[in-house]
């Protein structure tokens, strides 16, 4: 799935391409994200590789607002993208939102470096 930019929102996919349950791998200039629904009407975007072993982390879910990585277990505050289990360990999330069905996001405004 590829990506178009609009101003500074990228567009990365339709929201109906992210599952109810589970995330959307999307590949924004060659960088691969996971896209998930929150509880709230929105959609959370955050970096697919996992910082433990490199786990993709669209394969996983969210779980008490933290997306679960499929291969360890090691979760991810869905916002902030911080491991709650391990506070120094984190992976980038970016501000999301939904227009006209579409998924955005300011890709340019990750949360670290
Ligand atoms: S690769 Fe994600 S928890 Fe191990």
């Amino acid at each position: 799935m590829s990506t178009t930019e609009t101003d500074d929102w990228a567009d990365l996919c339709a929201l109906s391409d992210v599952p109810e349950i589970g995330g959307a791998y999307v590949v924004h200039n060659d960088h691969g994200v996971a896209v998930f629904r929150s509880g709230d009407d929105q959609v959370r975007v955050l970096d697919d590789a996992c910082p433990h072993a490199g786990g993709s982390l669209s394969g996983g879910h969210i779980h008490d607002g933290c997306v679960v990585c499929p291969w360890h277990g090691w979760p991810f505050d869905a916002q902030t993208g911080q491991c709650p289990d391990n506070p120094a360990v984190m992976v980038n999330t970016y501000p999301s939102r939904i227009v006209a069905g579409r998924v955005e996001a300011k890709m340019q405004n990750k949360t670290q470096s």
